[in-house]
This record gives C-alpha cells, structure tokens and sequence, in this order.
C-alpha cells in the first residue's frame, strides 16, 4: 500500500513517465564513498591504526548521537560550529518514562571522549589514556571542495590526571612528532604544522580585554563578521580571512605578549623537544582555532594542495575541559584529521590505492559454473583475489570482462581443463598464456 502511494508521490512531477518516480539524491554536503576511492580510505585506515599502535593509543567508539549541551559546554555557544552548524533537533518523549531532550549529530569527538572518560571514571585505570577513533561528523556549513556536512575525521586524545604526566610538554611534543611521521608514512610531501600556545584561562582574559580595547578604535574599518565577533568573541577575529581586513589584524595585540610564565615555559619546552626530534614547525600567533576548549599548545598542519580549506588536521590541549563537563581535573591533548582532506591529498599525490584483482575465473560452458567456484575457493584460501565469471559467457565475453576490470591474469575453467587438472592462464597484461597445473595457479599469479 505505502509503495503504491509513493510511487503515486513520484509520478505527479514526473511526466515522462507515469509509474518512474523521481530518483532521491544524497543529501546536500554529504556524498557516497565509491571503489576504487574506498580502497585509499582504507589503506589510509590500516596506517594509522597500525601507527596508533606503535605509540599505544588504542580505540574508543562513542556515540554519532549526543546531548546537546555536550558541545555547547565543551566546544562553546558562540562558536560557529554550535550557533550556526549544528544538525540539532528535540526528540520529544514517547512514553511517560521517557524525557524528551535535544539531541546533536556530533560535530567533533573531543567532547564526545571527555564524556565518555567521566562517564566511565576512565581516571580510575593506570597511567594515561590515549585513544583514537576514526568516525563521522556532521557540521551543516557551506559545502565546498574539501568542507562537507558529514565529513570523516580520524582523532586522538591524551588525557588523565595531573600525577599521570598528563599536563607535561613532552605528551605534546609525543603526539606532533607522532603527526609528522604519520603524514610521512603515507607519502605526504610539503606539510606545514603551524604552532601557537592560546595560554591558560588567565591569560585569555587578559588577551581578550586588550583586544576587545583594540579593535574599539579600528572595528568599523572592517568586515561585518568581524564586527560581530568583535563583540560575542574577538578572539575570532584573528581567523578572518578577508584581505581588507588583513593589515589591521597585524597590528593587534599578540597572544604570545600574554602568557603567564608557566605557559611561556610550557610552550618553549614544547618547542625545545620538536626541534631534538627534528619535527618542523612553523610559529604562528593568530592561530586561535574554532573551539572554545583549548589551552596552551594549539596547532594546525596545513597542505598547499587543498586550495582554501587547507588544514589537513588541527588540534591542542584543553586543560579544563573535564571540569567544564562535570568531571574531575583531566588535562588532555588531541588532535583530529580531517580523512576527507588526507585522502585528497594522497589522491593528488599518488592516485588511487585500488588492488585489481589477480584472476578472473572464467567458467566455458554449461555446468562449468560448479568447478568454477571450487577453484576459486582453492585459491582465496591462499590469498588470491579473485572475480568469478559465469558460464553463460562466450570465451570472448569473459576475457573483455577480465580486461576491463583490470584482472590480472584470466583463467579458463573448461571441461577438458578440470578433466586434465592442467588449466590455460593468460597474463591479461602482456598477453602471454600458459598451461598450469592446478596446485601451481596460486604461486604463479602471486
Ligand atoms: P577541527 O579543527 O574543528 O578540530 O577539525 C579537525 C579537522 O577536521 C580539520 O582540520 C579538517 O581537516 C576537518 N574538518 C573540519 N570540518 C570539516 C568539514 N566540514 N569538511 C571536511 N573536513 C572538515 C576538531 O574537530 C577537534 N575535535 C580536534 C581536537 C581533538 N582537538 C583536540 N582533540
């Protein structure tokens, strides 16, 4: 009855044909992942998963739904990514039991990790908890190359008590170095990590009282969003992008003339052992980031092929988080990669990571199908990709498969082969066909 009536929906605008009912597109800022593309997000995927490992972060699966007031608390009210961005709704109560409560699509997953490590008492394990996740994440911007609504990322955070080290500028300088060599266990050429310390709660007090007496003088000579942020959070004012207002920005006040000894120590430390380890980094004092937890070190790594929306992947510490959530003292660090951004990156440089597979089975003749399948099993078994054919094909109809998939290597599987256990395999890439026994197919196409 439903379909009846959808169709029915369909074929009111559809005049070309009456019972075709308009096709439904993915949603804007959102877009399917197809092959071969999905085989370089993969590729990237066991990377880092292998590198977490090596540096032993391990994996944490929070929910793509929260509170709400997760992120207002956490990621902060006047920030874009909560007053403009948000997928938020009220999901109403079903049953008396049941309060109704906003719900948000997460916008990020640092906020999502803190909750999880309150929620679970996670300061009560040993030592320090590092762990990684790798998800989506839903901010309803503007969609353009590189910014979408639902986009990936593949994130890290450090994060425990004071006694356990977590406070300690070697734990930044662990996870930046541990950046770099990802991005250079993956072939990426030309990164820039930009570094800043946003100071501690004190110090952005101060910082902001200057600014804000700053930019008394000189907001009017800019950009509207300016003049708005100028008085809801003039810290942003440092992300604009608007060349006009470029020359008055250089003139404000700097962050760095605003930090309190322990941060200027902390920061310097945090530099000293970057340049041991030999990680490059460049300063840059008007990077403030979009959220509003952060503390002390703050960074960004940029790549020129990515045209506007060039961050690759940022992040920082956020010292007070946990409290600000309702958890005990936590001091932690992290960082988020934006996946959709790496794999363009790779793309551009390297292509895509798709394996073809090493046979096709061409099954010749009726009945052939069975000794087809029996074979295939043989050699996935040791490691083989195979595509099986079917035996309706002519021979030349599965060899043009066999090509235009990108098969490697085409094997016949007729009556007179099974018969003798002797079978044609054609090396789809020079030509060339041998005959080759049944234990030997495996060996031969590896
Ligand atoms: P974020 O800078 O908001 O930080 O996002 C991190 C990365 O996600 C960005 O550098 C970018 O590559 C990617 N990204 C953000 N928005 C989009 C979008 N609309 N489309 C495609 N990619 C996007 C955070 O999310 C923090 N939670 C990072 C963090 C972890 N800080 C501490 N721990």
């Amino acid at each position: 009855m439903q379909t009846i009536q959808l169709l029915n929906m369909g074929s009111h605008s559809s005049q070309k044909n009456q019972f075709m009912p308009n096709p439904i597109k993915s949603v804007r800022g959102t877009r399917d992942l197809l092959p071969p593309e999905t085989e370089t997000w993969n590729v990237v995927e066991s990377a880092v998963r292998a590198l977490f490992r090596l540096y032993n972060f391990q994996e944490i699966r929070t929910p793509i739904l929260e509170d709400l007031q997760l992120f207002q608390r956490s990621v902060g009210e006047e920030t874009d990514i909560v007053s403009k961005e948000m997928f938020a709704w009220e999901d109403r109560a079903r049953a008396q039991s049941e309060k109704g409560q906003w719900l948000a699509l997460r916008p990020e997953n640092t906020a999502g990790v803190v909750r999880a490590y309150i929620e679970h008492k996670m300061w009560e394990r040993p030592g320090l908890q590092r762990v990684y996740y790798i998800g989506p994440q839903f901010r309803r911007e503007r969609p353009q190359r590189g910014r979408y609504r639902q986009f990936y990322q593949i994130g890290a955070e450090v994060i425990g008590p004071s006694s356990a080290g977590s406070e300690s500028p070697s734990v930044d300088a662990e996870v930046l170095e541990m950046l770099a060599s990802l991005l250079d266990k993956l072939g990426i050429q030309g990164w820039t990590l930009e570094l800043n310390s946003v100071g501690c709660a004190g110090d952005r007090l101060r910082y902001n009282e200057a600014l804000q007496k700053a930019l008394k003088d000189v907001v009017h000579k800019m950009c509207a969003d300016c003049q708005r942020r100028a008085v809801t959070n003039p810290l942003r004012v440092l992300d604009c992008k608007v060349p006009e207002d470029q020359p008055i920005i250089e003139k404000l006040p700097r962050m760095s003339d605003y930090l309190d000894e322990p941060c200027r120590a902390h920061f310097a430390e945090v530099q000293k052992i970057l340049t041991a380890v030999g990680v490059p980094f460049k300063l840059n004092n008007r990077l403030v980031r979009g959220l509003d937890y952060y503390t002390r070190t703050a960074f960004e790594f940029t790549h020129g092929a990515l045209g506007a929306q060039n961050a690759v992947l940022g992040g920082g510490r956020y010292d007070g988080l946990s409290e600000s959530l309702g958890g005990p003292q936590a001091p932690g660090i992290g960082f988020a990669i934006g996946e959709d951004r790496l794999v363009m990156t790779l793309q551009e440089s390297s292509g895509t990571a798709a394996r073809p597979a090493d046979v096709y089975i061409a099954p010749l003749g009726a009945g052939m199908n069975l000794a087809a399948a029996q074979l295939a099993r043989e050699l996935r078994r040791q490691g083989v990709i195979v595509t099986l054919g079917d035996e309706t094909f002519k021979l030349k109809k599965s060899l043009e498969t066999a090509s235009k998939t990108s098969a490697r290597f085409a094997l016949i599987v007729g009556e007179n082969e099974v018969n003798s256990g002797q079978f044609a395999l054609k090396n789809l890439g020079t030509g060339e066909q041998v005959s080759v026994a049944r234990e030997g197919i495996a060996a031969k196409v590896k």
